[in-house]
């Protein structure tokens, strides 16, 4: 079939199985261009098929030679219907993997259940033995919970005050005012019970009580801080209370681990757009003109450049450098003095009229396009493509 884009708000319905893949060998081609990395060889990726999570399985086994396991929650392709774009995101890198000799399966479902974790420890245990290092990387808006089936769902609202500012509909270029209500009733603990530690740990516990993890083992979960003037919907709001409870726990992690030499880290990582990104007010808007300030100045990075430098200069190198409250930064150039009050001069000007020449909206839609398999380079659209793509290694 002919693939389109069509899209519904702030997502894209169908995707690209070219495309995608695409995607995929640019991001292979990229870190087998920035040379090995010695980092760990058996690798599980809780949330392993998009963003930061696929940058991370790709950095592992073509920066590093892993063996890796991937779990994601992505929806199937049916005939006349395409797949979600991190089903063909998998499939190429397990195609690629495979060829280059690399170990490489996958789990598709609820990472937060009992069955998907006992799925994976039983993978883990026939397969590999043990693994030394486990990715976490899930970004949902929903959690049931594993023991008492509760259904929580997160919300990005600020907490105390109401939220007014400006954001842009990035598909017609509209800067208009926004304003969010705050937090109220259980908003607060509902975002934290979906995003915040809490399951990183369940994994965590699972994997030792089973003796599958490594001498020295480590685990690494992303976070974001930004700006302050996206602050009071995200850093200071409910997904920021998330944000801080991941990185709590990192030390409760960290505590457990200390038998096995263990480590959890926490890495901030830059603002970039992905599927979970484009649904946050305020932040289109933000992003797209940091972006115009970042390529201006030369450090602009997507996934895949942050997650190299991650492993590269900072989580396997001699030391690694962390923050006051322990953390690895690598939004450093984000957060750059001079790129914040950049941006922050931007801010003020952007308007409909201005943002086309001020703001990178252009680079914003594709990114956004990019996330589904389309606009592309290389891909030819108009050529018939089969949807229905097997992940070679699903189990
Ligand atoms: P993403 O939407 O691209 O990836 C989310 C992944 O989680 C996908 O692989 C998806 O299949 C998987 N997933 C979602 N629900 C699942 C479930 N129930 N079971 C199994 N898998 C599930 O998101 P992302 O932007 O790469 O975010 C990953 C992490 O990075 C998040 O913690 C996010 O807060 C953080 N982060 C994002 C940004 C940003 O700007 N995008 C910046 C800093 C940190
Ligand atoms: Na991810």
């Amino acid at each position: 079939m002919i693939i389109e884009p069509r899209t519904r708000g702030f997502i894209c319905l169908t995707s690209h199985p070219k495309g995608c893949e695409q995607n995929v060998i640019d991001q292979i081609e990229y870190i087998k261009s920035k040379g090995a990395i010695d980092g760990a060889k058996k690798v599980l990726v809780i949330g392993a098929s998009t963003g930061f999570g696929l940058a991370s399985r790709i950095t592992s086994a073509f920066g590093s030679g892993a063996a890796t396991i991937g779990v994601f929650f992505e929806k199937p392709p049916a005939e006349g219907r395409p797949a979600s774009p991190g089903w063909y995101n998998s499939a190429a890198f397990e195609k690629k993997a495979h060829k280059a000799g690399l170990y490489a399966k996958s789990i598709n479902g609820d990472a937060f259940s009992n069955e998907i974790k006992k799925q994976t420890l039983d993978l883990i245990k026939a397969d590999l033995g043990q693994v030394d290092m486990v990715i976490y990387s899930l970004a949902s808006p929903v959690r049931t919970h594993p023991e008492t089936g509760v259904r929580y769902k997160s919300v990005l609202k600020p907490i105390g005050a109401k939220f007014q500012n400006k954001t842009v509909d990035f598909h017609t270029g509209v800067v208009s005012e926004v304003s969010i209500e705050p937090a109220q009733g259980d908003d607060i603990d509902n975002t934290v019970a979906v995003m915040g530690g809490e399951d990183w740990k369940m994994w965590i516990d699972a994997l030792k009580n089973e003796g599958l993890l490594a001498e020295g083992f480590t685990t690494i979960a992303y976070s974001y801080i930004g700006p302050s003037l996206t602050e009071a919907v995200y850093r200071k709001g409910t997904i920021g209370r998330a944000k801080d409870h991941l990185e709590a726990t990192a030390f409760t992690i960290s505590d457990s681990l200390k038998p096995l030499n263990g480590k959890a880290y926490v890495s901030v990582n830059k603002a970039l757009v992905t599927q979970a990104s484009s649904a946050i007010p305020v932040i289109p808007l933000y992003i797209s003109l940091l972006y115009k300030v970042m390529k201006e100045e030369g450090i602009h990075e997507g996934c895949i450049e942050q997650i190299q430098r991650l492993f590269q200069d900072r989580l396997y190198a001699d030391t690694t450098p962390t923050d006051d409250e322990g953390r690895i930064r690598i939004d450093d150039w984000e957060m750059r003095t001079d790129v914040q009050a950049r941006v922050a001069e931007l801010w003020k000007e952007a308007t409909t009229e201005t943002l086309p020449k001020i703001g990178d909206l252009k680079g914003y839609e594709k990114d956004f396009f990019n996330l589904f398999g389309f606009m592309v380079e290389g891909v030819d659209y108009d050529e018939d493509v089969n949807e229905i793509v097997e992940i070679p290694g699903l189990q």
